[in-house]
């Protein structure tokens, strides 16, 4: 359809009509030293319209991004090896900080390699690029991340199909549909670790052994889990004991639990070699400044060396459950630091997300297409660097606000 730029306002007053139109907020960190109580080595402080507010809608899970390790790191690669690569990994962008990451990454995942993208979203798109034919089934859950569902479409294959919700063995007929039908064919299933926007885990057991049956690719990305799940932050995989064999093809992202940015894909040695041959989001993109590669290392060494991060968060997820219950929030089914509480309707959500800021909390309402049509909700993420009282105190103020609503 040709959008003309008359029809493009008028599409834009149809969104606000229906209190779907997007805005961006200028959210400013408070500077560190207003930030920082006694001991505390990060902020989920705020700045808005010269306001504070309590940060309960990023994917800091473990408190990282604004750690000064992590700004260290990152100013010292700045000094030492410039702020851009300068050209891409297969030019002459690849340097130290890149190689030494993908070695810890690969040493931190259980993997032969790993191999550094931009961001998940192309790490998503490179994959399905260079591992689908045009007769392969790419196969992917519902309610998979954006990035998944775009992989399915750039994917060369005329086969994708999705499956309902966490419906394993739905994946598993679709997968068997596909092998009688096309039985020279190959397959590609996709599915994020935690859902990014319900907070729930995939049946990765089942989905596992019905890839292995039928000798399709398993890709996990595990954008939610790597950090936080598992007793030491290994994610989805290491929660359900899954090993390397079971899952071939792991994606993870950087700019949540490990408060930097980037991603990588963890496989082993050919699955990377063919990704840097085929995967178009890696060949034809600059490389990630190399800054940012160190930051990245010295977030691997707390993920890795300060269980206290996840054992606080998960401590905290409890308590909110518990506090979201007794004060009868509708919430989902979820033991993440994705913790939804559900409004359904698109105006009370945002509504609420308004009532809540001015009570100094800042969670953010989504909408569809984000989430399916009469799912809107607000999306409360933990961080290990909230405190007990900032999430009492955060239920209180859900529970007005939707007191606030209702009257
Ligand atoms: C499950 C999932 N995969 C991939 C991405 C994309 O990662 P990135 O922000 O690095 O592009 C996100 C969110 O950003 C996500 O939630």
């Amino acid at each position: 359809m040709r959008r003309a730029p008359e029809a493009l306002d008028a599409a834009l007053q149809a969104l606000e009509a229906q209190r779907l139109r997007r805005r961006r907020v200028v959210a400013a960190p408070l500077p560190r030293d207003a930030a920082a109580s006694p001991g505390a080595q990060s902020s989920p402080v705020l700045v808005l319209d010269g306001r504070r507010v309590l940060n309960f809608c990023s994917n800091d899970y473990l408190g990282l991004a604004t750690h000064p390790a992590l700004a260290a790191a990152m100013a010292a690669g700045a000094h030492a090896q410039g702020a851009g690569a300068g050209a891409s990994h297969l030019v002459s962008g690849h340097g130290p900080e890149h190689e030494a990451l993908e070695r810890e990454l690969a040493e931190f995942t259980g993997r032969e390699r790993a191999l550094l993208f931009s961001t998940g979203y192309m790490a998503n798109l490179g994959v399905a690029v260079a591992l689908a034919d045009r007769d392969d089934l790419v196969l992917g859950d519902r309610l998979n991340h954006a990035s998944l569902l775009d992989a399915a479409l750039l994917a060369r294959t005329r086969r994708a199909l999705r499956y309902p919700h966490g419906d394993a063995a739905a994946a598993r007929r679709a997968l068997e549909a596909h092998a009688a039908a096309a039985p020279r064919a190959g397959a590609l299933l996709l599915t994020d670790g935690v859902f990014s926007m319900d907070g729930d885990l995939a049946p990765l057991p089942a989905l596992a052994a019905a890839a292995r049956e039928h000798g399709a690719w398993l890709v996990v990305d595990d954008a939610h889990g790597l950090g936080v799940l598992g007793a030491t932050g290994r994610g989805s995989l290491e929660h359900f004991g899954l090993d390397a064999a079971a899952v071939p093809v792991l994606v993870g992202t950087l700019g949540k639990a490990f408060g930097s940015f980037g991603a990588f894909v963890a496989g082993d040695a050919p699955l990377v070699d063919w990704l840097v041959q085929r995967a178009r989001t890696y060949v034809y993109t600059t490389a990630l400044p190399q800054p940012v590669a160190a930051a990245t290392r010295a977030a691997l060494r707390l993920v890795a060396g300060e269980a206290w991060r996840r054992e606080k968060l998960g401590a905290l997820v409890q308590r909110f459950r518990d506090a979201a219950r007794a004060r009868g929030l509708p919430l989902m089914d979820s033991t993440t630091p994705i913790q939804p509480v559900m409004f359904g309707d698109s105006a009370a959500a945002l509504d609420a997300s308004a009532r809540l800021r001015d009570a100094g909390f800042w969670v953010g309402a989504i909408r569809p297409p984000t989430v399916p049509a009469g799912s809107a909700r607000l999306r409360v993420t933990l961080s290990a660097s909230h405190r007990e009282a900032d999430v009492d105190a955060l239920v209180v103020a859900l529970a007005e606000a939707r007191e606030g609503l209702a009257a």
